[in-house]
């Protein structure tokens, strides 16, 4: 019914991922899958072009009741459309986090290895970054990542304000369990540090996994959150700059949106014609058949990695499709990006770039068809 395995060209659309590299290069780099978006969102976005005219848009509230839909539906999260702000991407979103609650020479507390765009948040505003790095345990060639809540703990300073959260994870591709929620969100409030949950993974669930949002395990919680969302990754519409920040406080909410005012701009047309069609439930079945189809491309990484990197290290990801391998048993005198793209001829993230404890890794980016996947598991190993 959905045809995951088709090929479809992307050089011609302006697409970053298609157009950084020379065009031998196989791009498994960017967060943005290679499949075509489900019917009802291409139908929404058809007819708003087919009008003909481009004006000023308006959100209307049923966008946000139809978020308020949602986290009822997936979690029994009961929010209200007051709580939701609009806002055009989720990197937008944290930074405006940083500048609601922070104050120059402030602290931002970070997970690393994680998203880069979170280490960036403190340099882009006079802040300090705090680290709470993860913990890495191994089983054979498995990686496991946790979160080392006495660490956390330390790492949480005086002028600590604002504690980024990655949740699911990138680029590991954890999904945090109850008791690492809890621990994290109780030294926060000790510490009165507001809590800003980026889950924008939070329905690239793999292998039957589930998610939580951080703020729906208490109110007290809930109190002291910034949750950002979207339907972009999920539903393959990320370059249309359509996401949601959930924040049940009321003062802090208006600090928030003092912090955006005549600054960040609206959503555009296009993004609340996708983000409404995309929330519904018309996607439903498409989103089923991609996530069976992701956890098969992650068995197929896995399985690979297995059998033709022997000295490669892997996570096993419970969301996103993204696959955080350590190469540096293979002792390269490169960073392994680097190496790889001029000897693979694919594009993949290096790890440095996620901060410390992503030195000698790759991010794979499994969002592609299998028969694509399985070519640039070929070159890398080739390569290798
Ligand atoms: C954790 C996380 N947050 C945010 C983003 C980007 O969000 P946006 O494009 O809405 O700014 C990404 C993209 O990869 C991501 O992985």
């Amino acid at each position: 019914m959905f045809n995951f395995d088709e090929i479809i060209e992307r050089r011609t659309t302006r697409s970053i991922k298609w157009g950084l590299f020379a065009p031998d290069v196989l791009p498994m780099w960017v967060a943005d899958m290679d499949f075509r978006v489900p019917a009802a969102i291409e139908t929404a976005l058809q007819e708003r072009v087919s009008h003909g005219i481009f004006g000023y848009d308006f959100l209307f509230a049923d966008l946000q009741e139809r978020v308020c839909e949602r986290m009822a539906r997936l979690y029994q999260w009961k929010i209200t459309p007051a709580d939701v702000v609009l806002i055009p991407g989720l990197v937008v979103g944290f930074n405006v986090a940083a500048r609601a609650v922070c104050q120059a020479g402030d602290g931002v507390l970070v997970q690393p290895p994680v998203y880069h765009p979170m280490l960036h948040v403190a340099g882009n505003q006079q802040l300090e970054n705090h680290f709470a790095p993860l913990q890495k345990t191994q089983t054979g060639r498995i990686l496991h990542y946790q979160v080392d809540l006495p660490a956390f703990a330390q790492a949480i300073r005086p002028n600590t304000r604002l504690f980024l959260l990655c949740h699911p994870h990138n680029p590991v591709g954890r999904i945090w369990n109850q008791s690492e929620l809890h621990g994290m969100a109780e030294y926060c409030i000790q510490n009165n540090v507001i809590i800003c949950s980026d889950e924008i993974h939070s329905e690239l669930l793999l292998d039957g996994h589930t998610h939580t949002p951080l703020a729906a395990l208490a109110p007290e919680i809930a109190d002291q959150t910034i949750t950002l969302i979207a339907p972009s990754k999920t539903f393959n519409i990320p370059g249309l700059d359509c996401g949601f920040a959930i924040i049940q406080n009321p003062t802090l909410r208006k600090r928030y949106e003092q912090a955006m005012a005549g600054l960040v701009p609206h959503v555009v047309g296009m993004g609340l014609t996708a983000g409404y069609a995309a929330f519904g439930t018309e996607t439903d079945a498409w989103l089923k058949a991609l996530l069976a189809y992701l956890s098969e491309n992650a068995r197929v990484v896995r399985e690979f990695v297995e059998q033709r990197l022997p000295k490669a290290n892997y996570t096993i990801p419970e969301a996103t499709y993204l696959a955080w391998l350590d190469l540096s048993g293979y002792a390269l005198d490169m960073p392994a990006a680097k190496f790889l793209l001029e000897k693979a001829k694919v594009g993949l993230n290096d790890g440095a770039m996620f901060g410390l404890g992503g030195e000698g890794f790759v991010r794979l980016n499994f969002g592609c068809p299998r028969a694509v996947l399985l070519e640039g598991l070929e070159r890398i190993a080739n390569a290798l």
